[in-house]
C-alpha cells in the first residue's frame, strides 16, 4: 500500500536548525528512515517536501483524488494555514499529524494546531520515531 509523508517549510534543511530541538540528521537520512519503517509495515512511503503552500495543498488534493493515507509535518503551516487544513480535511484516507519535536513545550504559537482537527491523530515529540509511530498507526487502520 502507498502512502504520503508530507513535509513542510524548512524541514529540508533538518540538519541546519537548532539541533538541540531536531538533532542532527539530515532530511534525506530522516527520507531513509522513513523509507526503511514503512516496509517493516508494508507501507511503500512517498517521502515529499516543501516549503510552498501550494505544493503541499495539490499533494493534499491528489491525496484525496487518489484516496492515499498521509502523515504528514505540516511544520509551520500547522500553526496558521487554514488552507491546508481544508485540504487535509477532503482527505478520507487516513491522515496523521507528525511533529518531531513537542509543540506543546515550545513557544505559545506553537500550541495551537489547525491541522490536528481534521487528522485521525497526532504524534509528537519523539523525533524520527514520531514518523514511524504514525506508520504503526496508518498500517494498523487500513487493516
Ligand atoms: C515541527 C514543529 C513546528 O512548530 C515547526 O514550525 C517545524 C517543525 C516539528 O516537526 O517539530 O518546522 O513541525
Amino acid at each position: 500500500m502507498k502512502i504520503l509523508v508530507l513535509n513542510g517549510p524548512n524541514l529540508g534543511r533538518l540538519d541546519l536548525r537548532d539541533s538541540k530541538i531536531y538533532g542532527d540528521l539530515d532530511f534525506a537520512s530522516l527520507t531513509k528512515i522513513i523509507v526503511d519503517a514503512g516496509k517493516e509495515f508494508g507501507l511503500e512511503c512517498d517521502v515529499r517536501q516543501s516549503d510552498s503552500e501550494v505544493e503541499m495543498i495539490s499533494w493534499l488534493h491528489e491525496a484525496a483524488d487518489k484516496n492515499i493515507p498521509v502523515v504528514i509535518n505540516p511544520a509551520a503551516f500547522t500553526h496558521y494555514s487554514y488552507a491546508i487544513r481544508d485540504a487535509a480535511d477532503m482527505v478520507s484516507a487516513p491522515l496523521i499529524e507528525v511533529h518531531l519535536s513537542n509543540p506543546m513545550s515550545r513557544e505559545e504559537f506553537r500550541h495551537t494546531s489547525v491541522i490536528s482537527g481534521v487528522a485521525n491523530g497526532t504524534v509528537a515529540g519523539f523525533g524520527p520515531d514520531s514518523y514511524r509511530l504514525a506508520l504503526i498507526a496508518i498500517s494498523r487502520m487500513l487493516k
